[in-house]
């Protein structure tokens, strides 16, 4: 191959316009301290640290021994539309029929899918921040705008019904949220999310996009609340929701959308074009999930009880503000008071520097929220043994006093 063909300017326009993930260049010098020797802890990654409950994988393993090893419809095997249907009116309140659901390869392929068919170039799409990384390369990938709207840290990192009509314009057609969330572990309340409703009822030509796929991790009284179970906007309300946060099955891949007819048939078309339906395995596996939700609530409880670990020994530490988050398996620190502080070499700037200043002295692996649309904090994954979290907290509080 010519040194020319092999140069990225030849990728086309999009593909060099996105952004690389964050967590690559932690990456990278994680395995280069552990190839050294070094005992790194990695609280960088987003995604259980528990394995996939027994009935699932017998289930899956059942498929392969009796030969369902082929081509599924493209929107999903009807047994798993019709499961996770009643899925949604049982728990979450939404009257959605079998045909108004659509499974993919994955909650990210079923928000970038519902992106595809919603945002025209020029479209502007409300991304409530701090986001999930992908959200505004989704945008970019369909040459629409983001335009994101901060959640403060003093109101939990949500954003309040006043800054959302603010941001509201003629080009608005979406608006993109998680709840709980990733990063901030923040969970929008069934009275919050009414206030934003209240917005969005008189903007008739926008659209939601609720992002639930943490909903499982929820540590409030009150419990999860879908948006979309408001009936004057339920009909432009695109539910997304998984499997592999809830049930720890992050490598089966299977997402899933609830949502007006028109919008499930985009996404089946363009799916129909793009990737097909998912594993049939793995649908098989996942028709079965909500027979025993005793392992959700399992590992709930044990998220939990690390969230209460982690945020004690963050408040043990000079200068850090913390939030108690309500759900997801995160802490989100401000760790803005080390700015300008040096270790008699480097000078720290932002929190993506700090990062990985913390990764070279202390051998702990987060990520900056630089990328997450907040550059004053860290993210601090809480899937991890106690001990692990607790060795961790306390590297990161020795290396941190350094700084001057
Ligand atoms: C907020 C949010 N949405 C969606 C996803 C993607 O989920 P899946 O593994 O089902 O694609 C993630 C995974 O990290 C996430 O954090």
């Amino acid at each position: 191959m010519s040194a020319l063909v092999e140069t990225a300017n030849l990728l086309a326009d999009r593909i060099n316009a996105l952004e690389e993930s964050a967590t690559l260049g932690m990456s990278k010098k994680s395995r280069e301290l552990a190839a050294q020797g070094h005992k790194v802890i990695n609280l960088s990654v987003g995604e259980p640290d528990f394995k996939t409950p027994k009935h699932i994988c017998d289930a899956a393993k059942a498929a392969i021994d009796n030969g369902f090893h082929h081509y599924t419809p493209v929107a999903g095997i009807p047994e798993l539309r019709k499961a996770i249907a009643d899925k949604l009116k049982r728990e979450n309140n939404l009257d959605w029929k079998p045909e108004n659901i659509v499974v993919s390869t994955g909650a990210k392929h079923s928000l970038a899918n519902v992106i595809q068919c919603l945002v025209n170039p020029g479209d502007e799409v409300v991304i409530l921040a701090p986001y999930w990384v992908s959200y505004s390369e989704m945008v970019k990938l369909a040459d629409g705008k983001s335009v994101i709207v901060e959640g403060s840290f003093e109101n939990d990192f949500k954003v309040t019904s006043q800054q959302l009509e603010a941001a509201i314009t003629d080009r608005t057609k979406v608006v993109m949220y998680a709840s709980p969330n990733n990063p901030t572990g923040s969970v929008y309340s069934e009275a919050e999310l009414r206030a934003l409703a209240e917005v969005i009822k008189y903007h008739e030509n926008v659209f939601v996009l609720a992002d639930e796929i943490y909903e499982y991790i929820n540590f409030t009284q009150e419990g999860h609340f879908s948006i979309g179970s408001i009936p004057e906007i339920k009909d432009r309300v695109i539910t997304v929701n998984g499997f592999a946060k809830g049930f720890a099955m992050t490598g089966w891949r299977l997402g899933f959308i609830a949502a007006a007819k028109w919008i499930a048939e985009g996404v089946e078309k363009l799916q129909g074009q793009v990737t097909s339906g998912t594993s049939s395995i793995s649908q098989r596996g996942a028709v079965v999930a909500w027979e025993d939700m005793s392992a959700p609530e399992m590992m709930k409880l044990a998220y939990l009880r690390r969230r209460d670990l982690v945020i004690n020994l963050l408040r043990d530490i000079p200068g850090v503000k913390v939030n108690v988050p309500d759900g997801a398996f995160y802490a989100f620190p401000d760790i803005s008071y080390y700015f300008g502080k040096s270790d008699g070499k480097v000078t720290i700037q932002d929190a993506d520097q700090l990062c990985m200043w913390l990764l070279e002295t202390a051998h702990v692996a987060m990520v900056g929220g630089g990328s997450f649309g907040a550059p004053n904090c860290l993210r601090i994954s809480t899937a991890a043994s106690d001990e692990a979290l607790t060795e961790a907290m306390g590297r990161v509080k020795t290396a941190l006093a350094t700084l001057k």
